[in-house]
């Protein structure tokens, strides 16, 4: 099995043993963000909550990042008002990304769902570009759905 899945086997496991253990959500959204950086050692990983017509920052880990993000802008935003997991491999392509870092190249956003409607994301930031595929997508959309 290739290292990259064989790290996100590891990590789907450990996620469904921290969610088992503890019902927080802020609390199990910061201890998966922590285990999912720990493991790839990306450049940013953490999560937004839905708070009205907005995305506000929640738990991360990483450098400091934009706190509020409007539903329909950015990677994020997109992410959670179409429903669906976006894979940018460039940022800079991504017509109104917005840009927390300057270091940051590629990322990925995983909308996580609860009664039919997005209550959070997922959002991963690497300082490389086309850091993240459809591997990726994969597993990170399971250890979403099996957590929250
Ligand atoms: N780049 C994101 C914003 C969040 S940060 O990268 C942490 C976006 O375009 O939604």
């Amino acid at each position: 099995m290739a290292d990259k899945e064989q790290k996100y086997e590891e990590l789907v496991a450990q996620a469904k043993a921290l969610s088992e253990a503890e019902n927080d959500e802020i609390a199990l959204m910061a201890n998966v963000a922590a285990i999912i950086h720990g493991s790839f050692h990306f450049w940013w990983t953490g999560f937004y909550r839905v708070v009205g017509e907005e995305l506000v920052l929640g738990p991360f880990q990483g450098p400091l990042a934009c706190t509020r993000i409007k539903f329909g802008r950015g990677v994020c935003g997109t992410a959670s008002k179409e429903r669906r997991s976006g894979v940018v491999p460039d940022v800079e392509k991504f017509p109104g990304h917005i840009a927390c870092s300057s270091a940051s190249r590629s990322e990925i956003v995983v909308p996580m769902f609860r009664n039919g409607e997005v209550f959070a994301v997922l959002d991963i930031d690497s300082e490389k570009l086309s850091t993240f595929d459809e591997t990726d997508r994969v597993f990170l959309e399971k250890i979403v759905q099996q957590c929250f």
